[in-house]
């Protein structure tokens, strides 16, 4: 096959990426189809469209602080689970209601390429270490089983939630392989709609794209913000109108807590009309590295801590809390018609954002490099850029220990977002509920084991409880299961009832 032939040198030439085929006559005739099928592919123009704007917006905003054009959230677009206690039951009930008319959708995000976490498949098939070894898609999987029979317990009706589910070039097959050899974890899989994103290549500071080796391009997903793109190219809106969506909860596949399709939230979001919604947690630490939720100019948007100043950052409020503590966990509500106006109208005004990282070269000689510090970049759209396009937008805050521990590195000591933390998280959540339940844990001596471990004699270890989501979505149903009881950790409790694994181990 003759590259100048099907007309690519050409077009490589005026696009000022010749040197992609400068391995050409070195690969063989397999390597050489597949270069020209990903090349051929590839729209140069926009491609050096969206490198030249990121760059631009990236060069001039990077001193820029917002300090000055930044307001804290309003009041009264925020509900809270801890300051609005007597309107929960209602926003739950209203939720429930509108998850039982099967016009709530999950979506999950799952098309990053977890490189922190530093595994070679999918995060969602990661399991964290939990007694029963359950990975994230099956735990969300089973939350969204339980929602449904809540569903259609209270209101005696069939119901479904459909869930889509965004996957990458990079994680699509093993992705779907995955569901269908654990038999789509109980539902329907009608209900479950894979789709994907959108990759970029990686491109060094003059705008040339990366080889990733002789053959092959450097190609990255287009960041979470590459939804909206991908709702509109693959068909998933027309899906969701087929279906009579008229709610979308956006989430990312990390948070082991996440609270899929949350009645609460959806209920709340749709008492107060909004077309989107953010959930958030406090922030309670200055300098903790999390965007905040807020008004610029009197939209609102997410700000990254890098864009402001300390001063700002320690701002308090008249009650004490820090006055940008809408801390952002990437937790959304989409009215539908919001949904589409996003993915007809506005997406196309987002620009991607720069991300600058090391990414391994070839030299002139074909030989890998691996650099010790950034010399290119990825470009990314990030799924909160479109909050400033709503007209009604809400927030809602939850408590951190009960709702968000993300999986984001690997294990090592005292690491932060790593499967210890998130194991720990799900089972210390498990033992309050059992707490609550009024369930009880006695060592092997039959004495009864602090509710709050303690740290002097190195147990501040939680203590080993899983509740399987088939049994409690969100800590519901337990008593008759547990009160008045003991219980050796560790203890699971599925289906089938409550066992104790390994007695007098903790
Ligand atoms: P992160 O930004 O934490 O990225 O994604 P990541 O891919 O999980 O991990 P690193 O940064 O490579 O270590 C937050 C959420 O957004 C999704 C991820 O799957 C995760 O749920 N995401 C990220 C996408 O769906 N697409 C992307 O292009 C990037």
């Amino acid at each position: 096959m003759d590259p100048s032939a099907s007309g690519l040198t050409q077009r490589l030439a005026e696009a000022g990426q010749s040197h992609l085929l400068q391995f050409w006559g070195e690969l063989s005739p397999e390597e050489q189809a597949n270069l020209t099928h990903d090349l051929q592919g590839m729209d140069f123009k926009e491609i050096s469209g969206f490198f030249k704007n990121a760059m631009e917006t990236s060069s001039s905003t990077k001193h820029e602080k917002m300090d000055a054009r930044m307001e804290p959230v309003p009041r009264e677009v925020l509900g809270s689970v801890t300051r609005d206690r007597e309107s929960l039951k209602d926003w739950e009930l209203a939720g429930l209601h509108c998850i039982s008319q099967s016009k709530v959708a999950a979506l999950l995000l799952a098309g990053g390429q977890g490189t922190r976490l530093g595994v070679s498949y999918p995060k969602g098939m990661y399991d964290v270490g939990l007694p029963s070894h359950k990975t994230l898609f099956q735990i969300q999987a089973e939350r969204i089983l339980k929602l449904q029979q809540l569903a259609e317990q209270k209101h005696k009706i069939k119901c479904c939630i459909p869930w889509y589910i965004m996957t990458s070039g990079r994680t699509m097959e093993s992705t779907k392989e995955f569901f269908s050899r654990h038999n789509y974890f109980g539902l329907d899989k009608n209900n479950i709609i894979f789709f994907r994103q959108g990759m970029l290549p990686a491109m060094d500071y003059n705008g040339k794209i990366i080889l990733e080796n002789k053959g092959k391009l450097s190609m990255a997903p287009d960041g979470n913000g590459g939804l909206y793109r991908a709702l509109g190219n693959q068909g998933i809106m027309d899906d969701m109108e087929r279906r009579g969506i008229q709610f979308i909860h956006v989430y990312c596949v990390d948070n082991i807590l996440v609270k899929v399709a949350d009645p609460a939230f959806v209920g709340f979001c749709v008492q107060k009309g909004a077309d989107c919604g953010a959930k958030v947690v406090e922030k309670t630490n200055p300098t903790e590295a999390v965007g905040v939720v807020c008004k610029v100019d009197g939209r609102y948007q997410v700000v990254e801590y890098s864009e402001i100043t300390l001063a700002t950052a320690e701002k308090r409020s008249a009650d004490g809390r820090l006055m940008f503590n809408a801390g952002n966990v990437a937790n959304h509500f989409f009215s539908f018609s919001f949904l589409r106006d996003v993915v007809e109208k506005y997406e196309p005004k987002l620009q991607h954002h720069v991300a600058q990282k090391k990414i391994p070269y070839l030299d002139a000689q074909g030989q890998l490099i691996k650099p010790d510090k950034p010399n290119g970049i990825k470009m990314e759209k990030f799924v909160f850029d479109i909050f400033q396009f709503a007209n009604i937008f809400v927030v809602y805050e939850v408590l951190r220990e009960d709702e968000f521990s993300p999986l984001k590195n690997a294990d090592s000591q005292d690491g932060k977002d790593t499967p210890t933390t998130a194991r720990h998280a799900l089972m210390s959540l498990h033992h309050r509920w059992l707490l609550n339940a009024g369930g009880n844990f006695i060592d092997e001596n039959g004495r009864p084991l602090p509710a709050i471990p303690s740290l002097k004699d190195g147990t501040d270890l939680p203590i080993k409880c899983e509740i399987s989501p088939l049994v409690s979505y969100g800590g519901e149903g337990l008593e008759e299961l547990v009160k008045g009881q003991e219980f050796h950790p560790t203890l699971m409790i599925d289906e089938h009832g409550a066992h104790e694994l390994v007695k007098n181990g903790v």
